[in-house]
């Protein structure tokens, strides 16, 4: 699709809808008021009939307004007070639905004007443009009946002021990158585990830097042994598929310039191991390569973006399965960092793959370190499907990215990484345990991370609730990639 910015002239410029608001209470949009006055009146006597109200996301669908370009207009409410980001949102999705039953093609959306609480003109844009693109993506790959690409093709913000079209054209571009990239994360993340191996990512890999001009190195498991990444491996073993690590680089800032490293959890699929997994909603653990696929989707944003900036995207990837030759409770494993690691519960896997990670990240001399991660269901009951759980050992970072979801509407929330959270990491055998007990499992889980992580500030993002939808509309959703791709931008010093 592609989405542009103009100051349009309602009576001559053409489309198939033109779209624009209503308040509750009746108080048309600026917009809307120019057609009413270019039509006589006509959504006014269309008010006083009540058909519409202006309730938030009550619609109407008008056709051939006298003195209009375009062949329809869509009235949309917008309820009584400036909307929140989601509701916002909500307003766009019910459009774009609108638009689709009616196979309309070619819009104008006078919509930029709308009241979003903390949000201008450009911001508003921004995230509208993200959020039709991310209405328009549907999965297929697996099905025998494709589903029709959408009918819409063209999307134009109306924008009054010249001077903000080409800020506002950015914002709709980053918007659109943003929605593009949750789109591969989320292909990627809906695949089944038995298409979606650590192998079949490796290949993504080379594909994506290939198209978006990346350099990809994949270590295989000879080189993993080489470099002594029992931990990763230990993960591994119990699998018939190869474990890879996945290197994607992004050169966009200067040439030597310390990188930014994106480390994903990338288990493909986790039954929990000898410590299995109950069978209720097994299927969803296919999604526990989520963290990775929020890498790739980062990486393909930026680079579609251009940014200046030196990223660096890591992901270890394997299955954890049990098996004849699986990890054990109570086996001992030593890292590639040389501390070893007491694996009380095999279901403790996504730590013992990103430990190892981290420590190799160590060579890119990096100015900052992030880890995404499904690590923990206690996340989900802390926390829900709302935010994405958020530690770190610099709080300049943590800052940072609380703000940078707050700006995309994928928000995070910060918990403590206490040293005294430290002790339930004790082990009678081994530098440490794998596992912290029931008590507070999102911060032991990050301790466990936290002691491969001195050399650089590092923060961690748990995305166990915030990476796919369960029930009816189940499937993976793209974050955190909004939350990362405006971070990189900040970082990038443009945004
Ligand atoms: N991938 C899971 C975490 C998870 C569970 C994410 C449910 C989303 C929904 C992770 O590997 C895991 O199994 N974690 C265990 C850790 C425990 C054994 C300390 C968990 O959360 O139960
Ligand atoms: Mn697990
Ligand atoms: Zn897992």
């Amino acid at each position: 699709m592609q989405i542009n910015v103009k100051t349009i002239n309602p009576a001559a410029d053409k489309s198939d809808c033109y779209l624009v608001a209503v308040q509750e209470g009746g108080k048309l949009s600026p917009a809307a008021s120019q057609i009413d006055s270019l039509s006589d009146g006509q959504l006014t006597r269309i008010l006083k009939r009540g058909d519409i109200k202006g309730k938030l996301n009550q619609s109407l669908l008008l056709h051939d307004i006298a003195g209009i370009g375009s062949t329809r207009v869509l009235l949309l409410g917008t309820g009584k007070e400036a909307m929140s980001d989601s509701q916002f949102r909500g307003l766009i999705r019910t459009a774009v639905q609108k638009l689709l039953d009616a196979n309309i093609k070619n819009v104008i959306s006078a919509l930029a004007e709308v009241e979003v609480k903390d949000r201008d003109a450009t911001a508003i844009i921004q995230l509208g443009s993200e959020t039709v693109t991310h209405a328009l993506y549907r999965y297929s790959q697996t099905k025998s009946e494709k589903t029709p690409t959408p009918s819409l093709h063209h999307w134009t913000w109306q924008l009054d002021d010249k001077k903000l079209h080409k800020q506002a054209q950015t914002a709709a571009k980053t918007g659109q990158a943003i929605a593009t990239g949750m789109a591969l994360t989320r292909e990627l993340g809906n695949l089944p585990g038995n298409i979606c191996t650590p192998t079949y990512l490796a290949n993504e890999a080379k594909k994506l830097g290939k198209s978006h001009s990346l350099k990809v190195t994949v270590l295989d498991q000879k080189q993993l042994e080489q470099l002594k990444m029992g931990s990763f491996l230990s993960v591994a073993k119990g699998s018939r598929q190869p474990p890879k690590l996945i290197v994607m680089e992004y050169h966009g800032g200067k040439k030597p310039g310390n990188p930014v490293v994106l480390v994903g959890k990338g288990i493909t699929f986790d039954s929990g191991g000898i410590s299995i997994k109950p069978g209720a909603a097994m299927d969803e653990m296919k999604f526990d390569m989520c963290g990775a696929a929020t890498v790739f989707g980062t990486l393909h944003a930026i680079a579609e973006l251009k940014l200046p900036i030196n990223v660096v995207g890591v992901v270890p990837t394997c299955e954890n399965l049990p098996d004849g030759n699986a990890s054990k409770p109570g086996d001992i494993v030593t890292s590639m960092s040389g501390q070893t690691i007491e694996v009380l519960n095999t279901d403790a896997e996504g730590r013992l793959i990103l430990c190892d990670a981290l420590t190799y990240s160590e060579k890119f001399k990096p100015k900052a370190v992030i880890d995404i991660a499904t690590l923990t269901g206690a996340c989900v009951i802390a926390l829900g499907k709302q935010a994405s759980g958020l530690l770190g050992n610099d709080q300049a970072l943590v800052d940072k990215l609380l703000s940078a979801g707050n700006k995309s509407d994928d928000r995070a929330w910060q918990l403590p990484l206490w040293e005294e959270y430290q002790d339930q990491l004790k082990s009678n055998f081994a530098d440490m345990a794998n596992i912290g007990g029931r008590e507070a499992g999102t911060i032991t889980a990050a301790c466990f991370l936290s002691r491969f992580t001195k050399k650089f500030k590092w923060a961690h993002l748990d995305i166990a609730g915030t990476a796919w939808d369960s029930g009816n509309n189940k499937g993976a959703t793209g974050r955190p990639v909004p939350l990362l791709v405006n971070y990189l931008i900040g970082e990038a010093g443009k945004g």
